[in-house]
């Protein structure tokens, strides 16, 4: 049998394989809600403007609703061989109602009807992962605000530079998080013109109204150039690189827990609920989340990099192709809403070690910053100089295997005889990092503060 949405000229069915590779009804079912929302939205306009009947939209939308009310109860089949959702919904509202079910698609085109439904999709998509990274920010803001003043190493390549607070470090996360907040939100707010009615192609002959569409659908307009609306799939492609780069960031926080949960760092513990156990080595707490955060973060990449290749040699307007935009971005989204949910919880439930963390803090020469700042603002040394003699006092820490802290006044004297024991004063850790009161700096009352404000910031947004 040839397809009863488009069979008209054909003489046979499509060969099995060629209803495999051409259905995308496995997955792109779950635009179900979107689709049926459309046609309505369709539907009535085409009432509106005299199009239709009002009777023939009048049976058009109560099938529509049955055809909502049976998917969402699980009991509607979905068939490949009507390929896509758009036919199955119209395929079984003609079994419902009829002849007036083919009026449905009058003025209007799968390529405009799947663009609409996919930013229909991908809208909601944006907003519930806004919501769920302003979750994570509120976890990691108020961690920040209880350890705003617990002291850690801060790093630069890995090796120890200089202390920092532990909320600090917190805080910057949240940072990111606001970034690739602001960077879903401004998707959101460009990709909000409605494509529908674009039909095909070209536009349509009937006289419809797509401001009224547009506007029951809750976008800010209708798209300006009917090419345009069926080719475009920027709006995806923003979203998977806003995913990505939050991805990216979740993945480093990841990769920070792993490592600190190491039995060598120990600077936190992670839960029972977010850890799991080797089947071999007893004494094994494994932090799986957080190394699937890391690790998932590929597949988010992958699905923009996907959708990249895919689109760059595509001539106007729609091709098949374009259905490929779909699994990459329904897995990355689902990936990125799991790994937020997983950071989350790691991060509310983690416990830190302070005093791990403190005395790891005072490791590899972390204050010899603060000697040389010490050096300049005391004995009025150019930095540079100040730097070379802070250079020299490690060098000979270093070669007798101690701190900074335990070289005698002699010693540091012999180096540069105007030192006095004051300076013993800013080799600490506690000292040190209140010291950098500059804005944004490490000092805990900042700290306190800025963690202070994100969480009135979140608790407004
Ligand atoms: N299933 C298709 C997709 O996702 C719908 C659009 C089909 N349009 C067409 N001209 N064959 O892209």
């Amino acid at each position: 049998m040839s397809n009863r949405m488009w069979g008209g000229r054909f003489a046979t069915g499509p060969d099995a394989i060629m209803e495999e590779i051409n259905a995308s009804i496995d997955f792109d079912q779950r635009l179900w809600r979107q689709d049926i929302r459309g046609s309505l939205a369709h539907a009535a306009m085409l009432a509106e403007t005299g199009i239709l009947t009002r009777e023939d939209v009048d049976a058009i939308s109560d099938g529509l609703k049955g055809i909502e009310a049976e998917i969402e109860a699980g009991r509607f089949t979905f068939s490949r061989a009507l390929e896509d959702i758009h036919m199955n919904v119209e395929s079984n509202l003609k079994d419902r109602i009829g002849l007036a079910a083919g009026r449905l698609h009058t003025a209007r085109s799968r390529n405009d009807q799947v663009a609409t439904d996919m930013r229909l999709w991908v809208r909601d998509a944006l907003d519930q992962l806004d919501e769920q990274v302003a979750d994570l920010q509120l976890a990691l803001a108020e961690k920040a605000d209880m350890y705003a003043g617990a002291v850690m190493p801060g790093f630069t390549h890995l090796q120890s530079a200089q202390p920092v607070t532990f909320g600090h470090h917190l805080l910057a996360y949240v940072e990111m998080l606001a970034r690739d907040r602001g960077r879903l939100r401004d998707a959101r707010e460009r990709m909000n013109e409605c494509p529908l009615g674009a039909a095909a192609l070209a536009g349509t002959s009937f006289p419809i109204d797509r401001h009224m569409t547009a506007k029951a659908l809750g976008f800010a307009r209708p798209t300006a150039n009917s090419l345009d609306s069926v080719s475009d799939r920027d709006f995806v492609l923003e979203t998977l690189s806003a995913a990505s780069i939050c991805a990216m960031h979740l993945s480093r926080l990841a990769e920070e827990i792993v490592l600190w949960a190491t039995p060598q760092f120990g600077f936190v513990k992670l839960s029972d609920k977010f850890s799991t156990g080797s089947s071999i080595m007893p004494q094994k707490r494994n932090p799986d989340a957080a190394e699937l955060v890391r690790g998932k973060a590929g597949r988010v990449f992958g699905a923009l990099q996907g959708l990249l290749t895919m689109m760059k040699g595509l001539p106007l307007t729609y091709s098949k192709d374009m259905q490929e935009d779909k699994e990459g971005t329904f897995d990355a989204v689902q990936t990125l809403s799991l790994c937020l949910a997983a950071s989350a919880g790691m991060i509310r439930d983690m416990q830190p070690d302070l005093k791990t963390m403190k005395k790891a803090a005072g490791l590899g020469y972390a204050t010899a910053t603060d000697l040389a700042d010490w050096l300049v603002r005391v004995l009025k040394m150019p930095f540079r100089d100040a730097h070379h003699v802070t250079g020299r006092l490690v060098g000979i820490a270093s070669a007798k295997g101690v701190g900074l802290e335990k070289l005698s006044l002699a010693e540091m004297q012999e180096v540069e005889p105007k030192i006095s024991d004051e300076i013993f004063a800013v080799l600490g850790v506690e000292r040190s990092v209140k010291s950098r009161t500059s804005y944004g700096g490490t000092a805990p009352a900042n700290v306190k503060r800025q963690a202070k404000r994100w969480l009135k910031q979140l608790a407004k947004d």
